[in-house]
């Protein structure tokens, strides 16, 4: 279904919220460098995630854990020198924000600082609220992230639906509330029950944008490269794949190779 796209000078976290209030839908994908964040950008996306998930994507790690801070301001830098229009909330790597509300603050005055980013992305409810509170006392946009919160990976030993049952249900939509109330302009819901996601978003102003968490949010995000099928092996229900990368680029680079070998390139029109 093709719907008039509205025009943005440029997205703020005032955007989103008026977005949600006015009952349009958040668009938003990662991406990781200048190239695909131009491309990303100029299509029209509401917000630009630098995910932890680069760690998967880009360095080929198992986990997000690896990524370090330097590593996402230098991912993040890239993305916004190509980001004119698009929000860009950058995430905090496992180990930055973890141990106290001081480091929380020191590690995203830095992303801010030394990327240019516009706002801050971290993981968790009650354990990490006062790291929040710190963030956002000093200015800086803090979105949320719920549900499946992929740097607890080894606490829950899969990467399975979350907050299936009560207890844990009941936990994640007042961790919803709290970070409303402290501040944080939206919350990333990750692979919930559909049902669970659309009581959250009904329970708060704020933007939910879900990614596995069924239709009845405000938004939605997935990893780019999963959607373009740069990556072929990860196949989870919630994923669209909007091209087949993976198989035409492999075409494409196994044709320069046969072009290559036959000296069919370069041709004459090819060369000085
Ligand atoms: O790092 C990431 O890409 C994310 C999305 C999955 C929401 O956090």
């Amino acid at each position: 279904m093709s719907v008039a796209k509205k025009e943005y000078k440029r997205i703020t976290v005032k955007t989103l919220v008026d977005m949600k209030a006015n009952g349009e839908k958040i668009s938003m994908l990662t991406a990781y460098d200048y190239t695909m964040a131009k491309i990303v950008d100029g299509a029209g996306i509401d917000v630009i995630l630098v995910g932890d998930s680069a760690s998967n994507v880009m360095a080929g790690h198992e986990t997000t854990l690896p990524i370090t801070l330097d590593q996402m301001i230098y991912h993040a830098s890239s993305v916004i020198r190509a980001a004119h229009r698009s929000l860009v909330v950058v995430d905090l790597p496992f180990g930055s924000y973890q141990s106290d509300p001081k480091e929380a603050l020191r590690s995203a005055i830095r992303i801010m600082k030394e990327s240019g980013g516009h706002s801050v992305k971290l993981e968790g409810g009650k354990e990490v609220k006062e790291s929040i509170k710190r963030i956002l006392n000093a200015g800086i946009p803090v979105m949320g992230h719920l549900g499946l919160t992929p740097q607890s990976i080894y606490k829950f030993g899969t990467y399975t639906v979350r907050a299936k049952e009560e207890q844990e249900a009941e936990q994640l939509l007042e961790d919803a509330k709290m970070l409303e109330r402290i501040g944080c302009f939206a919350i990333v819901l990750e692979k919930i029950p559909a049902d669970l996601a659309k009581q959250v978003a009904e329970s708060v102003s704020i933007p939910i944008i879900g990614i596995g968490a069924g239709p009845h949010v405000d938004g939605q995000v997935l990893v780019l490269h999963d959607m373009l099928g740069m990556t072929h092996e990860f196949n989870p229900r919630f994923l669209r794949r909007y091209l087949h990368m993976y198989d035409e680029m492999t075409k494409a680079i196994s044709n320069y190779v046969d072009d290559v070998k036959s000296q069919d390139f370069p041709n004459e029109s090819e060369q000085y």
